[in-house]
């Protein structure tokens, strides 16, 4: 039985960094993000007796893996079979994926939650719930690309392998958001989110952020339910700066935004400023900016994307989580 599913990344609005278990990816808060339609990935899952496998691009070429992400998909699959012990005794995977590795779009969110969707089909009765956990045995964040819309990851209590899990807040259809992403360099970050999660207990400023996400989470939670484009901004900057604060003072510092970040930054608050447009900015583990937008936004923020020069321009909107093929 070859399984098929499919995925995409989601974008953070209250950010996950930091973990209270670093093998199980606990997370040592609350996140919140928008799952995107796009780009996508689609992973087969098939059973065997050793684990194989293979990265094909976009063009049909194979990408050669390294040992080490070779090692992260298999002990992900090892950590799984821990959570659901009724999953084949080995697999041979595939995994084709549009999106650019490493450049702060969630590329590791969308294939752990497109393999979760697919080790869970192997069993029957998995709820969403498994799949979430599932997929945050590879990736913190893919755990919320489980669903679509607007999803909240809970911190739980403990350490037990099912303690921490995503659920969705509203479906797609609830507010039509938009995310224009604008990546400045689609060359691969030197520090990995997964090794540099370990290090926000480093910096000064990580106990603080700790002590105000619960009322951000929920600050948060109430603009998404309210459809308040205003405070959403708000909350989502302060945010992003915080999680960028944190990383920037730990040791050794993180500095994952780039000087092209900081000058679209100050050029989205320029453009919103006279009509008050419903933009914000927000950047995850990369220089990539993510320019979030309502509707009536959308001409103006994909024109200025589009005038950006040596930049890849992503045009997506809020979308429908993982599923099967
Ligand atoms: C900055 O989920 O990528 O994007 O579990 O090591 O794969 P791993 O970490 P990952 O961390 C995401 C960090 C972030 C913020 C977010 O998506 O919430």
């Amino acid at each position: 039985m070859k399984i098929r599913a499919v995925s995409a990344p989601n974008i953070a609005l209250i950010k996950y960094w930091g973990n209270r278990n670093e093998e199980l990816r606990l997370p040592a808060a609350d996140s919140l993000s928008m799952t995107l339609d796009s780009p996508t990935v689609e992973v087969s899952a098939e059973s065997t007796s050793n684990f194989s496998v293979r990265s094909i691009h976009s063009d049909g070429s194979e990408r050669i893996l390294t040992e080490r992400e070779r090692s992260r998909l298999e002990n992900h699959f090892l950590l799984a079979k821990k959570y659901a012990e009724k999953l084949p005794s080995s697999v041979s995977i595939e995994i084709r994926s549009n999106v650019p590795r490493g450049i702060g779009l969630a590329s590791s969110a969308a294939v752990f939650s497109a393999l979760a969707e697919s080790y869970a089909a192997f069993i029957p009765n998995m709820s969403r719930k498994d799949v979430s956990i599932l997929a945050r045995l590879g990736s913190g964040s893919a755990s919320r690309s489980v669903y679509g819309g607007f999803v909240a990851m809970h911190v739980g209590e403990g350490s037990e392998i099912d303690a921490s899990y995503a659920e969705q807040l509203a479906p797609e259809n609830h507010w039509e958001l938009y995310d224009i992403v604008i990546a400045p360099s689609i060359e691969e970050k030197t520090t990995g989110s997964s090794e540099g999660h370990p290090l926000a207990h480093t910096s000064p400023f990580f106990e603080k952020r700790l002590r105000e996400l619960p009322d951000r989470q929920a600050m948060c939670i109430e603009a998404i339910r309210g459809k308040n484009f205003d405070k959403l901004r708000i909350v989502a900057e302060v945010d992003c700066l915080d999680m960028h604060a944190v990383m920037k003072s730990s040791t050794p510092p993180l500095k994952y935004l780039s000087n092209e970040t900081e000058r679209i930054m100050r050029e989205v608050e320029a453009l919103r400023a006279p009509e008050h447009l419903p933009v914000l900015y927000t950047m995850d583990a990369g220089p990539t900016v993510h320019l979030i937008c309502e509707k009536s936004a959308l001409s103006s923020v994909s024109e200025y994307a589009s005038r950006q020069k040596n930049c890849t321009v992503f045009e997506t909107k809020i979308g429908s989580g993982s599923s099967l093929l």
